[in-house]
């Protein structure tokens, strides 16, 4: 039997996608028997996280299983993704061999990695996580890369569903926001490219110079058409909050600037008014405020907003837990 891993949400399709979310809320509401008894999951983190970490061994504990977390960057050996190669640099290990290896340890793999280089071309290839999803041999789960975020987007995905009832051709505006420091694109690519694969209506709201991958543009607009919803961009955050139903901020890094954060962070000091304050959320529909979590108060939304009553950011956290029960039972079954 071929293995399934999950790098980007678009490895499921929307029947897929419908039935792992029906999963997670019957998971939620009715609990689960311990189906992965004596199950391993291996978790390796190039990058810090609190919510995935704990979210994904809380998962795997509560069907039964075992969870082995790595702090990848400090506990194990440099490793060289690019195939056939001279290894007379740092690397110690080809991920080929720490792959296979895993493999005859774990059930499935989890792999967060957010590539740094300064080079967009070489970090959006997403090169480390998609060496492990090639070698391993047992599902490979991405974690976080530069380029996506599918199980956040899938928890988004199932909090958007329990306050919208439908969301096909509801409004999600999408907005960037301020940050000190350049994010990755993960979760917004993700969750346009979710939001489109269900019939969302998705504003993109950011300032000239932080536009998506051309690609993940493309592939939502293709996603959006088949299932009847639509993508536009709008350069105005206030204009891009009117009559949404679902404001959902989270700040990236700018291509352009990509290897140059000193010249982001210039740029960024005149755009501080990308903030979701409550001037905002007034020109919404009454819309829930979304935001993946870790936030910057006051920097990225405003406490009033971030603690406010349409506020549903810790469902969304909670949601990971149920979400990844669904995936985990789904890839091992
Ligand atoms: N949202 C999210 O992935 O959180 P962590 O970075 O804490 O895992």
């Amino acid at each position: 039997m071929t293995k399934r891993d999950l790098i980007s949400p678009t490895d499921l399709n929307r029947d897929e996608l419908e039935n792992l979310l029906a999963l997670a809320g019957r998971i939620k509401a009715k609990g689960t028997a311990p189906l992965l008894a004596g199950r391993t999951l291996g978790l390796l983190f190039f990058d810090p996280s609190l919510r995935t970490r704990v979210s994904f061994d809380v998962a795997i504990t509560q069907l039964g299983g075992h969870c082995i977390q790595i702090d990848a960057d400090r506990e194990i050996y440099d490793l060289e993704p690019q195939e056939q190669v001279v290894m007379d640099g740092p690397a110690e290990e080809h991920v080929k061999d720490a792959a296979r290896t895993l493999s005859r340890y774990v059930d499935v793999l989890g792999v967060r990695h957010l590539s740094k280089t300064g080079d967009w071309e070489r970090d959006g290839q997403d090169l480390l996580l998609r060496s492990y999803a090639k070698h391993a041999t047992v599902p490979v789960i991405n974690l976080e890369s530069t380029q996506h975020h599918p199980c956040q987007a899938f928890a988004d995905m199932m909090t958007m569903q329990e306050n919208l009832i439908r969301t096909q051709g509801r409004k999600l505006t999408l907005a960037w926001s301020n940050h000190p420091e350049p994010k990755s694109l993960g979760a917004t690519h993700s969750v346009a490219l979710t939001a489109a694969t269900m019939g969302m209506d998705i504003t993109l709201a950011y300032p000239l110079g932080f536009e998506l991958d051309p690609e993940v543009m493309e592939d939502a607009r293709r996603q959006a058409e088949q299932a009847g919803g639509t993508v536009r961009v709008i350069n105005d955050l206030a204009e891009a909050a009117d009559g949404c139903d679902v404001l959902y901020a989270r700040s990236w890094g700018s291509h352009r600037y990509w290897g140059d954060p000193e010249r982001e962070a210039m740029v960024k000091r005149s755009l501080q008014s990308w903030r979701v304050d409550r001037s905002i959320m007034a020109r919404t529909n009454n819309a829930i405020f979304m935001h993946p979590l870790p936030v910057r108060r006051n920097v990225v939304a405003t406490d009033n907003v971030l603690d406010g009553e349409r506020s549903v950011i810790y469902d969304q956290a909670e949601n990971r837990v149920h979400v990844q029960k669904a995936l985990l039972v789904q890839l091992l079954k």
